[in-house]
């Protein structure tokens, strides 16, 4: 039925003018009804379209933009304009996160994903599109998590010291008073046992936090990787769930410890099969892998910035992540779960940032989606790792 409808529409384009159609073949329109702005150059460097969002962005009208050039509207030293020229040399479109794009006659600070890609047909031309928020936003956070991460570390050195010494000899006395008691108190010898493991377990799940050894690091290929924790959900937590993989096979190998990345990926497989839960019928998870070559990152507070080529997803179609935690997912202790710990995203956000990548989650009912992304396997001598 759906694929019947997207051939009428098809057909339907060639048909002579439909009501409304008009609008939609008006790409100025188009452009207008984008919340981003959009501006594109021409070779010279010259705006030579601009829509709404642009006016509002640069708080200049769209006829004034089209008298300038993007140099005139922006700093000499702005990453904007070495993007553009970049784009142009290599033809190929570019990603750039979190930038300050520096433009003293706005107020406040504005960090943007910029997005700059060739114009086919237009020798040298490029479209660019400005993107507020989102992405920026997540990066902030996430680097509060790390922050968050950090200080959970020192409490769980503490921890480590101070409660699982006695709790060992809280276990072996419970241990020696066990056999010499009666049926009734054996229960009891047995639930103090039962309660101090879950406690250590905790307290060693905390532990990895404080781990700050230099990581040991090699050349892994993410997709034996991501096979083992398929392997491991489907002998336990997993077995209710239909499991599907969308490799990218060319992908290159990643700069990475091959034990704290199962970790990671086993973390956020077995939260999308809790989120899934043991009685849905359809339950799926997703693992994919992408190289998007484009993606970079801006360091805060350093005019660096890192390319994070290598993209892995895990996707699930359980019921999303609640809303009331969407803006602290990644902290530790926060959890949804009677018996959660709230230190698997924590854990992961940290490994990741030890990795030198990111991770951020999109949310809705039946699609949630934790995207990884990690720089390339490279040389020692940091040479893949250029600035433009
Ligand atoms: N795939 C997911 N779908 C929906 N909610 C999720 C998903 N992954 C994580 N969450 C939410 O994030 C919370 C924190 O996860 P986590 O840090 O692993 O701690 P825990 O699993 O111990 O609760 C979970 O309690 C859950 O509410
Ligand atoms: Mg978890």
């Amino acid at each position: 039925m759906s694929a019947k409808r997207s051939m009428q529409s098809v057909r339907g384009r060639r048909d002579p003018q439909r009501a409304g159609e008009e609008a939609f073949r008006d790409t100025t329109k188009l452009l207008n009804a984008l919340p981003h702005p959009v501006l594109a150059i021409a070779p010279d460097g010259f705006v030579i379209e601009a829509n709404t969002a642009s006016e509002s962005f640069f708080g200049i009208s769209r006829s004034i933009l089209l008298q300038q050039t993007l140099a005139h509207l922006l700093p000499r030293d702005s990453v904007l304009l070495a993007l553009v020229e970049h784009v142009k040399a290599k033809n190929s479109a570019i990603t750039e996160y979190r930038v300050d794009l520096g433009i003293p006659r706005l107020a406040t600070e504005k960090l943007v994903d910029l997005f700059v890609t060739p114009v086919s047909d237009f020798e040298e031309g490029v479209l660019v599109m400005i993107q507020e928020r989102a992405m920026a936003e997540k990066m902030d956070r996430q680097l509060t998590h790390r922050g968050a991460a950090r200080s959970v570390s020192g409490m769980a050195a503490m921890l480590g010291h101070e409660i699982k010494n006695p709790l060992s000899g809280i276990r072996g006395a419970a241990q020696l008073l066990e056999i010499s008691a009666t049926d009734s108190d054996r229960a009891l010898t047995r639930l103090i046992c039962a309660e101090t493991d879950r406690i250590v377990k905790l307290v060693d799940r905390m532990e990895a936090f404080s781990d700050s050894r230099p990581l040991e690091r090699e050349s892994v290929n993410i997709h034996t990787v991501l096979d083992h924790v398929k392997r491991i959900a489907h002998a336990g937590f997993g077995r209710h769930i239909r499991f599907t993989e969308n490799y990218d096979p060319s992908l290159p190998p990643v700069l990475g410890n091959r034990d704290q990345l199962v970790q990671i990926f086993l973390n956020l497989v077995k939260n999308a099969a809790e989120a899934i839960g043991e009685a849905a019928e359809d339950g799926e998870i997703e693992l994919s892998t992408a190289f998007r070559p484009g993606v970079r990152l801006k360091l805060p507070n350093s005019d660096r910035s890192v390319n994070l080529p290598l993209q892995f997803c895990v996707r699930d179609n359980g019921p999303g992540v609640p809303a009331e935690i969407r803006q602290h997912l990644f902290e530790p202790f926060v959890t949804t779960k009677t018996s959660g710990s709230g230190l698997g995203l924590a854990l992961v956000a940290k490994l990741i940032g030890d990795h030198g990548g990111t991770i951020e989650c999109e949310s809705q009912p039946r699609r949630t989606i934790f995207k990884v992304l990690m720089p390339m396997y490279a040389p020692l001598d940091g040479r893949s790792d250029k600035k433009i």
